[in-house]
């Protein structure tokens, strides 16, 4: 149990129905957490509500598409009515690409990338600070990436819009101190989950390039990231804003 006020929190979680969203969903809940999981993928969030539920935990299931920003903003209004609050936001939806050097990637690559990985960040915060300056203050954690952070050979556009949610959390953090927002972000290594098995699985030699790379000379693993922004999500970073958190066993080191 970490604690620090994790079980008097709502904390709305983007892309909840797989992967790091899902593990991060699951930590929390288990925390005591009261969870809004909010993805386009609508069958799996709604299952996983319900295992959360049965589990006796707290969570509800809201679909949302965060490239749309009608939806964004009348998702977020749901949510503040149905659960009381957004205490805190967890953006993590996000998508990659196929692993290729930047002069054979395409446009519509580009704009899917970047609509969801950048856009819907922004759109995402956005709509996050205006219901957390209404209600006194918040936290908002974004899933950047060590793509943020530095050269990621073969994913340049996903490196470009990794960059950029370092930017904006950054940025928004200086903006919103004084309203009591702290915003943060976690920048993962390659962690075990559906969507990096899927282009593992394509690719034998990045996979074992990957292994050799890290430091750790393994993958990370979800709950290793759920983990650290279950800690984020608490009370007890206070002092802390405007920072990125590689987890990635010493890679960035
Ligand atoms: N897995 C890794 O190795 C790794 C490493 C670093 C950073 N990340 C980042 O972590 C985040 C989660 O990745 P993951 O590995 O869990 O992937 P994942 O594919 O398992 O899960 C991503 C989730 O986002 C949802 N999603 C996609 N587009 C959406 C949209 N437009 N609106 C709402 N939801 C949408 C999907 O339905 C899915 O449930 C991403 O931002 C990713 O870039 C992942």
């Amino acid at each position: 149990m970490i604690g620090s006020q994790l079980d008097q929190k709502t904390i709305l979680i983007t892309g909840a129905s797989s992967g790091l969203g899902e593990a991060t969903a699951r930590f929390l809940a288990k925390n005591g957490s009261q969870i809004a999981l909010c993805d386009i993928a609508v069958e799996r969030g709604e299952a996983l509500a319900k295992e959360i539920c049965d589990e006796g935990g707290r969570a509800h299931f809201f679909p949302l598409n965060v490239t749309s920003e009608d939806e964004v903003k009348t998702t977020f209004a749901k949510v503040k009515e149905e659960l009381g609050a957004i205490h805190v936001a967890v953006n993590n939806a996000g998508v990659d690409h196929a692993l290729k050097p930047l002069a054979d990637l395409d446009g519509d690559m580009y704009h899917r990338v970047m609509d969801i990985n950048v856009k819907g960040v922004w759109l995402c915060m956005k709509y996050e600070i205006e219901h957390m300056i209404a209600q006194g203050g918040g936290q908002i954690i974004n899933v950047a990436s060590v793509a943020g952070l530095r050269a990621a050979p073969l994913m340049s556009i996903y490196s470009a819009s990794k960059f950029a949610v370092v930017g904006l959390t950054k940025t928004a953090a200086r903006e919103y101190v004084k309203q009591n927002i702290r915003i943060n972000a976690v920048c993962p290594a390659v962690i075990r989950t559906p969507m990096a098995e899927h282009v593992l699985s394509e690719s034998p030699e990045m996979f074992d390039r990957i292994l050799k790379s890290n430091p750790m000379r393994r993958l990370g693993e979800p709950i290793e990231v759920a983990s650290t922004i279950a800690w984020l999500c608490s009370d007890h970073p206070s002092f802390i804003t405007g920072e990125t958190f590689a987890i990635d066993g010493g890679l960035t080191a």
